[in-house]
């Protein structure tokens, strides 16, 4: 076991020394040779040091060098040192952090994690978190605390007699909604079809100027950081409205809550910790290792009386926080433990520290881009940069072509018409240079299609 260990975490600092220096996307070669992992099912065991030799040499050069500076598509994060080693060891823990009894361990640093985060993106201090696998559950979870408490607020228990004759709820979305919040509200039986949807501005905020008359039944869901603009839904207008109105307002704040680290950021989630409930990613801004999310409501009974499972006899319950009344799984990995890692080894300098050098990064990008004559397509206020290179084709042969020179990785999208390339600036990794070797790239190849 000793020596297995010891080959995994030299194979594994041997990864991470070389990924700097090989293309950011595998080689068709590497994905091709990914069949020798496969065959037919083993009959019997194979030896543990020659399959992790196997999985390294062919599984690692089949990887996407997403942990390192140079990846800039959809919004991802890589791994800081501190969760990394920290997630070596919970494996070798192998704990699971459903209730206190199975890890006191695993339960203690989500105690002590629910504070930290609380305190830092200044949410208020007696709300509940949950540790979730990803915004999506986040955004699930949270909803599922707000059906539920608007349903018994009218005297409707949905976790004992579901949805079945149940009184209406409505739910308000933004134009621009991330579609996590729609399967989630599909997954909840509140449909992604029957939502109100209030028209959105140039960048992707919610008009708060259109939103529809709000009452008690209904749940607003607005979006801190718009997956392509990075823009911010106007939380203190909707939370106002909302509140006075009773209604619910949940906030999809998947990598944009992390902008309240920053005092000069912060502005921008202005009033937010006024809303219900709050989803937010970890593995992508905090740089976790996957899979790592966190649901945030104001009162926690509202997310524990959803989420909770019904007793057994040989099922724990205690006074203190038992972990799995507030996610929707029982048995799980103890993400609180990479967690705790990664706040105190940056602690609230480092955190402030790394989301304000990726913005900052974010502008370098534009401000490159834009004097190499290309278009920057909107206000970029986070870590979200949107570029196109001309026309829709051409903007589609760059992305091709920059996918393909392997320097940096940027994905496409369609922005209120235009085709662009999205660059998301969201990795502890990334360092200056980076960006100019990246920007470097884009340029030459935009300029060589450009004269094509
Ligand atoms: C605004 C927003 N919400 C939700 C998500 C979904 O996050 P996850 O993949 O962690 O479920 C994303 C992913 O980029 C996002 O940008």
């Amino acid at each position: 076991m000793k020596e297995l260990l010891a080959d995994a975490a030299a194979r594994a600092a041997r990864y991470i020394a070389e990924i700097d220096h090989r293309p950011v996307v595998p080689s068709a070669q590497n994905v091709a040779r990914l069949h020798a992992l496969g065959g037919p099912l083993p009959e019997g065991p194979s030896d543990p040091a020659e399959l992790l030799a196997l999985l390294d040499d062919v599984g690692s050069p089949a990887t996407v060098a997403t942990t390192r500076g140079r990846y800039f598509g959809f919004v991802i994060g890589g791994t800081l040192p501190a969760s990394l080693a920290a997630n070596w060891l919970a494996g070798a823990w192998d704990q699971n952090a459903a209730m206190r009894v199975m890890s006191p361990v695993a339960a203690h640093l989500e105690d002590l994690v629910q504070t930290w985060i609380l305190e830092l993106l200044g949410l208020p201090s007696a709300s509940a978190a949950g540790f979730v696998t990803c915004t999506t559950m986040a955004n699930f979870s949270g909803l599922a605390a707000a059906r539920s408490a608007i349903l018994e607020r009218v005297g409707w228990n949905v976790e004992e007699d579901g949805l079945f004759d149940a009184p209406a709820i409505r739910v308000v979305v933004g134009e621009e909604v991330h579609v996590s919040v729609l399967k989630a509200l599909s997954m909840l039986g509140l449909g992604r079809s029957r939502v109100i949807t209030v028209p959105a501005d140039g960048q992707g905020r919610m008009r708060a100027d259109a939103l529809p008359v709000l009452d008690q039944h209904t749940i607003v869901c607005i979006q801190a950081g718009n997956v392509n603009t990075g823009a911010f839904d106007p939380a203190k207008e909707i939370c106002a409205r909302a509140r006075a109105a009773g209604a619910w307002v949940h906030v999809d704040g998947a990598f944009g809550s992390w902008a309240a680290v920053s005092p000069q950021l912060a502005p921008l989630l202005e009033g937010v910790n006024a809303a219900n409930s709050w989803a937010i990613d970890c593995h992508k801004w905090l740089n976790v290792p996957y899979d790592s999310g966190i649901v945030v409501v104001r009162e926690p009974e509202h997310l524990r009386r959803a989420l909770s499972a019904g007793s057994a006899a040989y099922l724990t319950q205690s006074a203190a926080r038992e972990p799995w009344q507030y996610t929707p799984d029982a048995s799980r990995r103890a993400r609180g433990i990479e967690l705790w890692a990664a706040i105190r080894s940056l602690g609230r300098s480092g955190l402030r520290e790394m989301v304000e050098r990726n913005c900052r990064q974010a502008r370098l990008f534009a401000d490159r881009l834009r004097a190499a004559g290309f278009t920057v397509l909107n206000d970029v206020v986070l870590n979200q940069v949107l570029v196109s290179f001309g026309t829709p084709d051409q903007t589609h042969r760059v992305i091709a072509e920059i996918q393909a020179d392997g320097t940096c990785w940027c994905g496409g999208t369609l922005w209120h018409g235009h085709t662009a390339m999205r660059i998301s600036v969201s990795c502890w990794a990334t360092t200056d240079q980076d960006v100019e070797r990246s920007v470097a790239a884009m340029i030459r190849i935009a300029n060589s299609v450009k004269a094509a």
